[in-house]
């Protein structure tokens, strides 16, 4: 069986790393890895490539940055000549990127059977891309791999057959596990100068916060007015906003804030796994988080992992200084509030879901 796998941005590399190793598990699957170009930095994605021991890709299609329509379109263009000439029997596109809408189209089109990985999220939100490319991509998939129950539910009340629908567990689960030890090997903590549960975890990317330099401004603000130890790995995007805002100069001479380029997979679990607590607009933070058992402060209006919040790990507050600082004052317990988050049964599944996937990918031939 030839199995196609399209990533492009770094939280796929993420999430496909532990579905990769088990289809290499498998002679009678022909892995076809193919990057889109999406991500192109080094520390955007050949770091996760390294880390993760991962295979070269099959083709690097150097799509690159641009408008939705551009990068969508071009990807497309690139996937269609991959597809054709690479005959897979199976798409898989993992997450909700343009790069995974762009895979689930072609393969669509060319009537070949596509299967989603992280299947059913939901924030209700079509203001967000990611919302677009999800809801988009599971309507042209015909195996959607349902990361929690709750996900599951979300694709029955669009009508989808149960038949197409697998609670495989969260992929990005069994990645943080296979990476435990080696990420807590790391000395992230030792390079910042960093006290365990002495400082807090800050990332922002989400073009609905970035690109708004007024919501931009809010929430970095109301993050250096807590004066708290805060570390702030830069994705190139808000570094970009935040230079054109004059943004960057005043985080620079902020003594709380300490800003560094986007980290590896290893560093920033292990600086998750200590930080007081995270702030975020990144989905797989979200989860992360909540893995590690770190408190999670969300910069968003919406989140699609609502088993995170109904939980009380994970807080959703926008772009509300009052909000962000309310939180963060809830969040002083560390050690009491870590082993409560502890105990609580995690919905994500049991760190299995790779092999679910590809057992479910073989019984569809
Ligand atoms: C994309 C995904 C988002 C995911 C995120 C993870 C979409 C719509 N969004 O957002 O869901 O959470 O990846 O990081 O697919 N850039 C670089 N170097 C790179 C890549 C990007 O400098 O290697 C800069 C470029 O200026 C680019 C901007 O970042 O214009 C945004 O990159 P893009 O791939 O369009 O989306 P992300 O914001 O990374």
């Amino acid at each position: 069986m030839r199995l196609m796998l399209v990533v492009g941005a770094r939280p796929q590399i993420i999430k496909s790393a532990p579905i990769i190793r088990e289809a290499q598990k498998h002679d009678e699957i022909e892995l076809q890895f193919v990057h889109t170009g999406q991500h192109y930095d080094f520390e955007m994605s050949k770091i996760f490539l390294d880390e993760m021991m991962l295979p070269e890709p099959l083709a690097n299609l150097g799509v690159g940055s641009g408008t939705h329509a551009w990068q969508t379109g071009n990807m497309m263009v690139e996937l269609e000549k991959t597809m054709i000439a690479h005959k897979p029997d199976v798409v898989m596109v993992p997450g909700d990127t343009n790069s995974t809408l762009a895979g689930a189209i072609v393969a669509a089109k060319l009537h070949l059977p596509v299967a989603h990985v992280e299947a059913g999220a939901r924030s209700y939100d079509m203001g967000m891309p990611e919302e677009v490319n999800r809801r988009l991509t599971d309507h042209s998939s015909s195996l959607l791999f349902a990361p929690t129950k709750n996900c599951a539910k979300n694709l029955g009340l669009e009508g989808f057959p149960k038949k197409a629908v697998k609670v495989s567990g969260d992929s990005m689960y069994d990645a943080l596990l296979q990476h435990a030890s080696a990420a807590s090997r790391n000395d992230i903590l030792g390079k910042l100068g960093l006290r365990s549960e002495e400082y807090a975890t800050l990332t922002l990317h989400r073009p609905e916060n970035v690109d708004d330099s007024r919501i931009l401004g809010r929430m970095v603000k109301a993050i250096m007015s807590l004066k708290l130890t805060t570390v702030f790995p830069v994705h190139p995007r808000t570094r970009q906003r935040l230079a054109e805002n004059s943004l960057l100069a005043r985080i620079q001479e902020n003594a709380h804030i300490k800003l560094t380029d986007p980290l590896g997979y290893h560093e920033m679990l292990q600086l998750t796994k200590h930080s007081r607590m995270v702030f975020t607009d990144s989905g797989g933070l979200q989860k992360e988080a909540f893995w590690l058992h770190t408190p999670c402060v969300t910069l968003r209006e919406r989140t699609e992992w609502i088993e995170t919040t109904e939980l009380h790990a994970n807080v959703v507050v926008g772009s509300s200084p009052e909000k962000i600082r309310r939180a963060a004052a809830r969040n002083t317990e560390t050690s009491e509030i870590k082993t409560k988050l502890r105990k609580i049964k995690n919905p994500f599944g049991d760190g299995h879901a790779s092999q679910r996937i590809i057992s479910e990918i073989l019984k569809s031939r």
